[in-house]
């Protein structure tokens, strides 16, 4: 562990493969480099602080980098305990970049880490699941929270300076549930942009990326044939959608749990088994949580599950599945691989929890791929400009990411793929914009 001023990292020898695997993403994202070259040029962001709790993998580095190039200091800590890429945070701190961040954090680690990242004065926020923002709020408001102890250690003798905030991004669903609360209780500080509701970001990172890797994540940590397998998938949202397209096609039967009846009736109609979480309960092999909601997962559940049940979350906090009812139902737990936790039941079944309930995924596979995160991290990188150059003329409040600026990435990366699309004609235009065109 090397903890110093400018870095809290695991091992700076592995900076060299963290560097290599940064230049694979890299490859993989064009329009973040498109961006890239621009923000060489124009400096968009030149003397700007930005703090940013991301996920740390080789696709943050390309977005951190980005900034960087920009003209932006950057501080980086996790957005989870579990998820940062050792490497890619050797290769970064390797750069001069600061990094507070290394896999397997405590959570009193996590939040001094936070504190740390937040030491800097930023002028921006960069959030994933809003505990920077949160953490930022919580400390300007004066409000008591036990982990606030463990961020002023990190934060050091410098008060934080709200005013100084310009305006902050937010790449997840439930980091905008968050901000949306504060903004409804009136306590929002500065002006927030949810990145994660553009459709840019919501139609491909959440569904496609978080589907694919979801699965990766679940064949990595355990190596199981899906085909022929019951999958359950709890919440058929943007993520929850992808990962049971995904299953799908890898040959599993699909069921699907919901609350909202549009959803539900929208899952049915796409061909999957709708039904109640204690019927799938009963049948389901592997069960993944996708709905960014609490004790989804509980004690009435595990006690129908079949022996050998896996248990996966893909939702962002640790919440999903109770690891508490998991613990009281059990007589034995045993560390099967890196991965996965073998929960011995007092009746003599074995439930499997992988990524100790946090989001797999990111914790035993390697987050989205860079293709997806080229999109999202375009969007970021844009909305960071955008929210500089605006400096002090947004309202305080949660924004949608500008529609040009969802267009300008969504027709970047189509270039880059080679795909030409239509535009309409004059007459189009006028017709789909007159009320008096009828029959
Ligand atoms: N793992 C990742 O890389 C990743 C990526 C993007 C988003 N996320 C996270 O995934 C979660 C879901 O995001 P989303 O964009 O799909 O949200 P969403 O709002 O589109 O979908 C959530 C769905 O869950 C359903 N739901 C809520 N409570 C439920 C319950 N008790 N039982 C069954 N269904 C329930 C809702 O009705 C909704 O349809 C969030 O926590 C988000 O932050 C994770």
């Amino acid at each position: 562990m090397r903890k110093s001023q400018k870095s809290w990292i695991r091992d700076p020898s592995l900076a060299a493969e963290g560097a290599r695997r940064i230049a694979w993403a890299e490859v993989r994202m064009p329009v973040l480099m498109a961006i890239r070259e621009r923000f060489r040029r124009e400096r968009p962001l030149e003397g700007i602080r930005v703090s940013a709790c991301l996920h740390v993998t080789k696709e943050t580095a390309a977005l951190v980098r980005t900034l960087r190039d920009a003209g932006a200091e950057v501080a980086l800590c996790a957005s989870n305990p579990l998820s940062t890429q050792d490497d890619v945070a050797a290769a970064l701190a390797e750069e001069g970049i600061a990094v507070y961040a290394f896999r397997g954090m405590s959570e009193e680690e996590y939040y001094e880490a936070i504190g740390r990242a937040l030491s800097m004065k930023p002028n921006v926020t960069v959030d994933d699941g809003a505990d920077l923002t949160v953490t930022v709020h919580k400390l300007a408001h004066r409000i008591q929270s036990p982990e606030l102890e463990w961020v002023r250690r990190g934060l050091g003798s410098g008060a934080l300076e709200v005013e100084g905030i310009a305006g902050g991004t937010e790449e997840t669903t439930t980091g905008v549930i968050r901000l949306r609360a504060l903004e409804r209780e009136g306590k929002l500080l500065y002006p927030l942009i949810a990145v994660n509701d553009s459709p840019t970001k919501s139609l491909f990172d959440n569904p496609i990326g978080t589907g694919q890797s979801t699965i990766d994540a679940v064949i990595r940590a355990t190596g199981i044939l899906l085909a022929g397998k019951r999958v359950v998938v709890f919440g058929y949202g943007r993520v929850g959608s992808g990962i049971a397209a995904r299953a799908r096609g890898m040959g599993a039967e699909v069921i699907v749990v919901e609350v909202d009846p549009v959803k539900a009736l929208s899952a049915a109609m796409n061909g999957y088994r709708v039904c109640s979480s204690l019927e799938a309960a009963r049948v389901g092999d592997v069960f993944i949580t996708a709905t960014g909601n609490i004790r989804v997962i509980r004690r009435e559940h595990m006690e129908l599950m079949r022996d050998g049940a896996i248990l996966a979350n893909a939702g962002h906090y640790d919440v999903e599945i109770s690891l508490q009812d998991l613990r009281d139902i059990s007589v034995e737990v045993e560390q099967v691989n890196q991965y996965v936790k073998r929960y011995r039941t007092r009746d003599g079944r074995s439930l499997y929890l992988l990524a100790e309930g946090r989001l797999v995924n990111l914790v035993a596979a390697e987050g989205h791929p860079s293709e997806v995160m080229d999109l999202s991290f375009s969007l970021q990188a844009l909305s960071v400009e955008h929210v500089v150059r605006n400096r002090g003329r947004l309202e305080v409040r949660v924004h949608d990411v500008p529609a040009e600026i969802d267009r300008e990435v969504a027709m970047t990366k189509l270039r880059t793929m080679g795909i030409e699309i239509d535009r309409m004609t004059e007459e189009q235009v006028r017709y789909v914009s007159d009320w008096r065109m009828g029959t």
